[in-house]
């Protein structure tokens, strides 16, 4: 069986959550019909609503459903009133490309938000703004200081919008002890189905709705209820929060892993991390090779880098930390969910070891060993070379079609 180590791109469905669709799916109402039928579907989408607010510590009657992450973020953004917009310069590409003219805030060089730097942006304005900083980096999974990034910004008049995407189920979460205006979560993330999220917002932020329609959820979003998707969002929410403490423990699997990738450097392991999430640079082998040879060996990871046209782009995550090119281009993120194994640990060390071995530098203890790039080459996939071999799944190579990683 191939090891799935790429859980910040989508985890699998918690088996409850699967159960939940399936039940919901037999539900015949629309949950915005009167009759019975239809209150059947709306009893079901305002439990979830008091599920979800339950995971954040927030009200149910502030919870408006969306199609995921990526339009939350947008409805924060575009709904909030605020036309002048600051985010992070590590933010998802649905915080970054949802306004155009946003004043972008540093990070240092281990992924944190520079304060200092929102503080003087805020202050060279008395235009009422909106700052967007995240809980938890997807690629880095560094956790942000979003309770400072309040302060500041409220003791500025601005709001404050928050995407706890991937800290969502992770991480204990409580939207009042940081003090956010707006929070953006995605049931994929955590255990539910792709296709559902939602925005959840501080009692009294303001909001106008962004996708018009039916007057559905409360007028805030328009457009018929994804039933099953909320229940099976709901219940992995119900089971992600009750099981904060095992996910805690996928640190030690994590741990594990970045302590025999000799030879890698980690990104952004100096400040508070995600319990699940790595990211190692191989020096010298790009990513997309590294990937694509892990993948013949059965691990799924993605790069912590973008492809376009063929060739692999640093991230802006990792180039917004200062990374120097040839690390952020050879970057990998590992991620663990709440299904992996030690042994998916050990095949992980054991694959990473290999594809090390025939090709990267050696490390100073491979070296000792006798092992590392000058060794005899091994081989990829029955005798090939490595670089030559094919791979099931290339990277399409030219044109302006641009593939980038799952984030
Ligand atoms: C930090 C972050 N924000 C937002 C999103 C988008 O969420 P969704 O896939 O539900 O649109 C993702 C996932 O891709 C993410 O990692």
């Amino acid at each position: 069986m191939a090891v799935y180590l790429d859980h910040n791109a989508t985890t699998p469905m918690r088996p409850q959550a699967v159960a939940a669709m399936v039940e919901a799916m037999h539900v015949v109402g629309n949950a915005s019909s009167v009759h019975g039928f239809g209150r059947a579907a709306r009893a079901r989408v305002d439990g979830a609503r008091r599920q979800v607010a339950a995971l954040v510590g927030g009200a149910a009657a502030n919870v408006v459903f969306t199609s995921g992450g990526t339009e939350a973020n947008n409805l924060a953004l575009r709904g909030c009133g605020r036309r002048r917009v600051l985010v992070s310069a590590i933010e998802h590409d649905s915080v970054l490309g949802a306004i155009e003219d946003a004043e972008r805030i540093p990070v240092d060089a281990h992924g944190v938000v520079d304060l200092a730097a929102l503080e003087r942006t805020l202050a060279a304005s008395t235009e009422p703004a909106i700052v967007a900083v995240m809980l938890a980096n997807n690629e880095t999974g560094v956790i942000q200081p979003v309770a400072e990034v309040v302060r500041i910004a409220h003791r500025h008049g601005a709001l404050v919008a928050c995407d706890a995407v991937q800290a969502a189920g992770k991480i204990a979460l409580d939207m009042a002890a940081l003090g956010v205006d707006y929070l953006s979560l995605s049931a994929h993330k955590l255990g539910g189905p792709q296709g559902a999220g939602a925005l959840v917002l501080r009692d009294g932020a303001p909001l106008s709705a962004v996708q018009t329609g039916g007057g559905q959820e409360r007028g805030r979003r328009g457009g018929t209820e994804n039933v099953a998707g909320v229940v099976g969002f709901g219940a992995a929410v119900e089971i992600a929060g009750r099981e904060l403490d095992a996910f805690a423990r996928l640190a030690a699997l994590r741990d594990r892993v970045q302590a025999a990738l000799d030879g890698a450097r980690v990104l952004g392991a100096d400040a508070p991390r995600l319990p699940n999430t790595l990211n190692v640079a191989m020096p010298g082998v790009p990513a997309q090779t590294q990937i694509m040879a892990l993948d013949l060996a059965g691990i799924a990871v993605s790069a912590g880098s973008a492809c376009s046209s063929g060739k692999v782009k640093a991230s802006p995550v990792l180039r917004a930390m200062g990374v120097a090119e040839a690390d952020a281009g050879s970057a990998l993120r590992i991620s663990f969910g709440w299904n992996s194994t030690e042994d998916d640990a050990a095949r992980m060390i054991a694959a990473w070891m290999d594809v090390y071995r025939r090709l990267a530098s050696p490390s100073p203890r491979l070296r000792a060993e006798g092992r590392g790039k000058g060794a005899p080459q091994v081989g990829y996939g029955r005798g090939a070379p490595l670089d030559t071999a094919p791979h099931p799944n290339p990277i399409p190579a030219g044109g302006d079609r641009e593939r980038k990683t799952a984030a």
